[in-house]
């Protein structure tokens, strides 16, 4: 019985990338909501990769750790001392005796890679029967790369750096994208015949593909489809220029499955993302983490969603939002701040210039306006008037504060938790609500009111107010 031939994938992850000029090892740098590690992680998992084997070097222990908890199916070998792409090689393989089949070779810092163009260089690998398969590009500026040295027939003769190139050689613009599927006995048996003579000292990679080459084994190229799938970022600057090219191929495939996004040049959404068709993103928006949009949902502009889920025709405006749950047809903003646990039912309501945190809104409740709602549960149809305090924290303790169905709460109230304002009960403004309000009363802690008869005219003389108070005077003026 014949078995489908096994795929390992090795992924080279232990460079220090220095130009970076980071504490974070270079592998591990953010790209629009994963590493660029875990980019190329998800092309391995999509692959359907038997094994993966991630060689670790430079802060071994922070990438190992990351893997770890991101890809525990992923498995870290240390290249202690990072002698070349030959060598990291040849430490993974050795960590694997018994590996056989294919091996594919992926480069930790090239997140733009796609699992098809990946399928495209194994088809081709296998059609070929070849022992080595290249992925390469065409690019107008190969600066710094190594260039595909091909025969008259145009068959692949050999690999060279850069830096051990010939003038000639150099004007070559078919690069080596440090992507490669190959035969793993052939591939631990040209590992072992790899020298450090060249212009680095290193044991290069790409020198298998000439050993194989002339000991008449079958190599061949995958050129890639759009070269910008193969570049890799040595700086922040090239790393700016990735994470643009992301953001417009994960927004084209949004608005390709009928997402309205107004202006995709501001609009930054994370792979982790998900929206439904017809969800509309207005601009100067940021999804990011677990965040998903259902559709009819505005969000925007000037809005940042993180783990937060948004439902049906809900609208999100101006407002920066981490862990909520933001309900059908809700409202939120503008400028408003949702913290996590924040739950918003049906139709709810979080107006302007509120913060809320871990709390629930009732279909149909309402926080229009300058508002702290921490740690509360407001029933449904209850309105809560402008400037009221959830006064959630006594400077050791966190409590709760429960609003009754269709309850009312006048404007600038502090409500102190622990307490419940009942279903139906009213609170006077300007009240501070310490002891629970029963259903169907009224809540009042105001001072009564006295005025104090020509006070203005008595303590502010010669005021714009004095003469604006004289002019209403009309006691005066009666016989
Ligand atoms: C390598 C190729 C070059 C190709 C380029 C594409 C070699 C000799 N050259 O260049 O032809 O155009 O990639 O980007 O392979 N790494 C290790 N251990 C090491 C050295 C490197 O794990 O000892 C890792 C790096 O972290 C990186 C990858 O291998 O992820 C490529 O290394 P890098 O130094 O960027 O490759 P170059 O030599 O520039
Ligand atoms: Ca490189």
């Amino acid at each position: 019985m014949s078995q489908a031939p096994s795929r390992t994938v090795v992924v080279l992850a232990a460079g220090e990338g220095k130009r970076m000029k980071s504490a974070t090892p270079k592998v591990l740098q953010p790209l629009l909501g994963r590493t660029l590690l875990g980019h190329v992680l998800a092309v391995a998992q999509a692959i359907h990769t038997d094994r993966t084997l991630v060689v670790v070097g430079h802060k071994a222990d922070q990438v190992g750790a990351y893997l770890a908890d991101a890809a525990p199916e992923a498995t870290p070998v240390l290249q202690a001392e990072q002698n070349g792409t030959g060598h990291a090689v040849r430490i993974a393989l050795d960590a694997a005796p018994e590996l056989t089949g294919t091996v594919v070779v992926l480069s930790g810092d090239v997140p733009l890679l796609r699992p098809e163009t990946v399928e495209a260089l194994l088809s081709t690998h296998e059609r070929a029967g070849a022992a080595a398969t290249v992925l390469s590009a065409e690019v107008a500026e190969p600066g710094g790369l190594g260039r595909i040295v091909r025969d008259k027939d145009g068959n692949l003769e050999r690999i060279v750096e850069q830096k051990d190139a010939s003038a000639e050689e150099r004007l070559i613009r078919e690069v080596n994208s440090g992507i490669y599927a190959f035969d793993a006995a052939l591939l631990r048996e040209a590992l072992g015949k790899l020298s450090t003579d060249n212009a680095q000292g290193e044991e290069y990679l790409t020198d298998v593909f000439g050993i194989l080459a002339s000991q008449g084994h079958p190599v061949a190229i995958e050129v890639a489809e759009f070269a910008y799938e193969t570049l890799g970022c040595n700086d922040r600057a090239e790393l700016s220029r990735l994470r643009v090219l992301m953001r417009d191929r994960v927004n084209d495939g949004w608005m390709r499955s009928g997402v309205l996004l107004l202006d995709p040049a501001t609009t930054w959404i994370d792979v982790t993302v998900t929206l439904e068709p017809d969800a509309v993103v207005d601009q100067n928006c940021k999804l990011s983490g677990s965040t998903t949009v259902a559709r009819d949902a505005v969000i925007g502009p000037d809005t940042t969603l993180i783990d937060t889920t948004v439902a049906e025709g809900a609208t999100v405006l101006r407002t920066h939002s981490i862990g909520a749950q933001i309900g059908p047809e809700a409202t939120v903003g503008p400028f408003s701040f949702l913290r996590p646990g924040t739950t918003l039912a049906r139709k709810s309501k979080i107006g302007g210039f509120v913060e809320a945190k871990n709390a629930e809104l009732g279909e149909g409740a309402k926080v229009p306006h300058l508002t702290y709602v921490g740690d509360a549960t407001i029933g449904p149809k209850a309105n809560i008037g402008a400037g009221t305090i959830f006064a959630n924290y006594d400077g050791v303790r966190k409590s709760r504060t429960v609003v009754g169905e269709a309850a009312f709460v006048g404007s600038d109230t502090v409500l102190i938790a622990p307490v419940e304002v009942g279903p139906g009960a009213y609170v006077a403004a300007g009240s501070a609500i310490a002891k629970d309000v029963p259903a169907g009363n009224l809540g009042v802690t105001r001072a009564q009111q006295r005025n104090v008869e020509g006070w203005t005219a008595r303590k502010r003389p010669g005021t714009a107010s004095a003469a604006a108070a004289e002019a209403a005077d009309t006691t005066s003026e009666q016989e």
